[in-house]
């Protein structure tokens, strides 16, 4: 069990992350993807985004903790959601874009390389990402999570191999320009 499983580290995350959501991100998605449009969400977390992602879009929730997936169905009985990992991504379903906030941090260069090739397969032809990361450099370890600080050239080179990067932006989640999110499309 991790930290995302268990009840109560789950529940502090909740309790640290209020205030805070992915409404700049999904504000500058609308510019591109169309009202409707299938949007699956990696790493849903307490469900903020998931639930403004909705009010636009057809949306499907995934996450690898059950404490988040059974949390949010008990909110929301009817709501689409899959047990996934971010990597692996085990579904035959197909998505318009593929949405995470500060989700893919936790993954090495390796393993956000092959999750970025697994959605890449998971998209419709000229389909989208929307990604958040923590802007910087290294790794740090926090409650046996690690924290993959990334760079806006090292974001830029691993997603212009299977991207068209329409907008990479610094922007401010707790100080200024401490996070980037990358919007691409399938080439
Ligand atoms: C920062 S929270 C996301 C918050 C979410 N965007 C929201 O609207 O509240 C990170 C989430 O990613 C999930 N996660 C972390 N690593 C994952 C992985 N390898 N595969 C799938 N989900 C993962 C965690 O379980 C957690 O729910």
């Amino acid at each position: 069990m991790g930290f995302y499983d268990e009840e109560k580290t789950a529940l502090d995350y909740i309790a640290m992350a209020e205030g805070y959501d992915g409404n700049l991100l999904i504000a500058a998605m609308s510019q591109h993807l169309p009202e409707g449009a299938e949007v699956l969400e990696i790493g849903i977390g307490p469900g903020k985004d998931l639930n403004i992602l909705s009010s636009r879009y057809r949306v499907t929730g995934s996450d690898n903790s059950r404490f988040f997936l059974e949390r949010y169905r008990q909110l929301n009985p009817t709501a689409d959601l899959l047990e996934l990992d971010a990597v692996t991504l085990k579904t035959d379903r197909k998505f318009d874009c593929i949405y995470s906030n500060k989700v893919l941090h936790h993954l090495d260069e390796n393993d956000l390389v092959r999750s970025l090739e697994r959605q890449n397969t998971l998209l419709n032809s000229g389909g989208y990402t929307m990604h958040s990361f923590w802007s910087g450099s290294g790794v740090d370890e926090m409650h046996g999570l690690k924290f993959h600080y990334r760079t806006e050239d090292s974001l830029r080179a691993t997603f212009s191999e299977h991207y068209d990067i329409i907008s990479q932006v610094p922007y401010e989640e707790l100080e200024a320009n401490d996070s980037i999110y990358v919007l691409a499309r399938v080439t």
